[in-house]
């Protein structure tokens, strides 16, 4: 068990617990998000937390593998998923960047409120293009806490020293869109409710 999936598998239960913060723009990218979804989707989503955006998304998608570091956020994920009868979504244990998939083999990959949390942000975005078929898309939400005005982004880089604290990254919005035209992804849409809040961007790779 690494500290961060320490941090996570202890507050797994009070995260469920917790309402959305901005409940319309939740929706708004749960709605944008399923304008790139098919019957036929394969959907990998990592960071998948306690489940409900793949809850959400999988009467509209083929199949949804949801991973995530935390076997506890996995556990509350799993009861949410039977309570609703749904058998097109497998939950796993893992990270991104060690996951056990072929590349070119998904049509579209989730991360939300994940992307801010990782050490290695760019190597995430790389595997995920990867990971993808051409003309699959990422779709994103990050918090920017860089381009935040407040003190928040003086003490988020200590976070990390401790196992009670989420590690988290700061990077602006222009750096993060760097990091995804980088790996060869072309941003096809980006929307941000608030100028402090975390950012939709939806990056398609490109066709062949
Ligand atoms: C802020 S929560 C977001 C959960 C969910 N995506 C949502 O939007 O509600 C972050 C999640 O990322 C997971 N996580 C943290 N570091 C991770 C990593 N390196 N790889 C995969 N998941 C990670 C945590 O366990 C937690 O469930």
């Amino acid at each position: 068990m690494t500290s961060q999936s320490f941090f996570w598998d202890r507050i797994a239960n009070h995260y469920a617990s917790q309402p959305i913060g901005d409940e319309a723009s939740y929706q708004k990218k749960l709605d944008r998000t399923q304008e790139y979804l098919t019957s036929e989707s394969r959907v990998l989503e990592f960071g998948c937390g306690t489940g409900s955006t793949a809850i959400y998304h999988s009467p509209k998608v083929g199949r949804i593998l949801a991973t995530d570091i935390s076997d506890q956020m996995l556990n509350i994920a799993r009861g949410k998923a039977k309570e609703a009868a749904l058998n097109n979504i497998d939950f796993e244990q893992s990270s991104l960047l060690t996951i056990d998939s072929p590349n070119e083999s998904w049509d579209v990959v989730l991360g939300m409120s994940i992307l801010h949390l990782l050490s290695d942000k760019d190597a995430h975005i790389r595997k995920a293009y990867e990971l993808l078929k051409p003309g699959g898309v990422f779709v994103s939400s990050t918090a920017c806490i860089g381009d935040m005005g407040s003190w928040f982004k003086f003490v988020a880089p200590v976070f990390k020293w401790t196992p009670f604290l989420p590690s988290v990254q700061v990077f602006g919005v222009e750096s993060l869109k760097q990091s995804f035209t980088q790996a060869g992804f072309a941003i096809e849409y980006e929307w941000q409710p608030e100028p402090n809040s975390a950012v939709l961007l939806i990056a398609r790779k490109p066709n062949g």
